[in-house]
């Protein structure tokens, strides 16, 4: 089959098997084009909890199926690529925070949705970069550890000077990658350029940004400010809506490209063999739906930073 021959397919299956097709923006052009919901992890997290449909597609990465399979457990949630995986959630697991957080004397555990989810069983609250101030904030206690990715929790540190914020040594190896040097490289040779990136980013290229928000955040910012040229400091997948909003504006990713290739892992082919065969499927216990609901529902009920 040809690609657009595979996209109508994809979507007749989809009508047929009463599916909706949620897609995360970094997921390739083919996939944001035909999916029902593009988004960041906040969003579609939300919008997953809204849909009637039988099955959920869900793609993006592992730990944010599950999310949508804690929060939807009597709907199918299927991956279309089952080591489609993120290596930052991988950096935690259950024993080593739970060992950690006994070692500080029990502080709250603010975990990071990119966490898998037996994480989520022992953390406190969630939070995506779109929220992970506001949540930190909201916590009562002053000492919060916060799992794992340490740019984004230093971020929020910087942001909210009277919490005590125990950073975990995670990181997004895609972000990780940017360096000051590689940023004012491309701020040289497009000086106009307006700066946003994401909290994920490490210190320095954050603090040379003119903005720093979560993939909705930089998309939001770009499409509401008047300027020609943008350098992004996230995975490339965003431009996809980037022009679409703004086909008269120029961007620049740095390093001239970034990708993750977990979430690259899926095609168009493996989003039909799901759709056909209704694979992966996301099963967990009850146990653990219970238990990781609370902090993804008390993360759901704090507003967007
Ligand atoms: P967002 O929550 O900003 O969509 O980011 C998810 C992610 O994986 C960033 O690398
Ligand atoms: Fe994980 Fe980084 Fe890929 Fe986001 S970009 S899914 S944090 S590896």
């Amino acid at each position: 089959m040809d690609k657009e021959e595979l996209k109508r397919e994809i979507l007749n299956l989809k009508r047929e098997k009463n599916a909706a097709i949620l897609a995360h923006y970094y997921q390739i052009d083919d996939i944001q084009e035909i999916a029902d919901i593009r988004g960041d992890s906040l969003a579609l997290a939300i919008e997953a909890a809204k849909l009637d449909t039988e099955i959920i597609v869900f793609c993006g990465v592992k730990f944010m199926a599950e999310t949508a399979k804690v929060l939807c457990p009597d709907r199918k949630v299927l991956i279309p690529e089952i080591e489609s995986v993120c290596p930052l959630a991988d950096m935690a697991t259950k024993e080593e925070v739970l060992k950690k957080k006994e070692k500080l004397g029990n502080p709250v555990v603010v975990s990071y949705v990119n966490t898998n989810v037996d994480v989520k069983t022992v953390s406190d609250i969630c939070c995506t970069s779109a929220n992970a101030v506001n949540v930190v904030r909201s916590v009562e206690e002053k000492r919060v550890l916060f799992v794992p990715d340490r740019n984004l929790g230093s971020y929020v540190k910087e942001q909210l000077p009277e919490k005590e914020v125990i950073l975990w040594d995670g990181y997004c190896p895609v972000h990780e990658e940017y360096s000051i040097e590689k940023l004012e490289k491309l701020k040289k040779e497009h000086p106009e350029a307006k700066i946003a990136v994401h909290p994920e980013s490490p210190k320095a290229v954050r603090d040379a940004a003119d903005f720093i928000g979560s993939t909705s955040g930089i998309i939001n910012y770009v499409n509401n400010t008047d300027a020609g040229e943008f350098i992004i400091g996230t995975e490339e997948g965003i431009l996809y809506e980037l022009r679409l909003n703004n086909p008269d504006k120029r961007f620049y990713i740095i390093g001239n490209s970034s990708v993750c290739t977990n979430m690259k892992k899926i095609t168009l082919e493996s989003l039909y063999k799901a759709l056909k065969e209704e694979v992966y499927e996301i099963s967990l216990d009850k146990s653990t739906i219970e238990l990781a609901k609370k902090p993804i529902e008390r993360m759901i009920s704090i507003k967007r930073s």
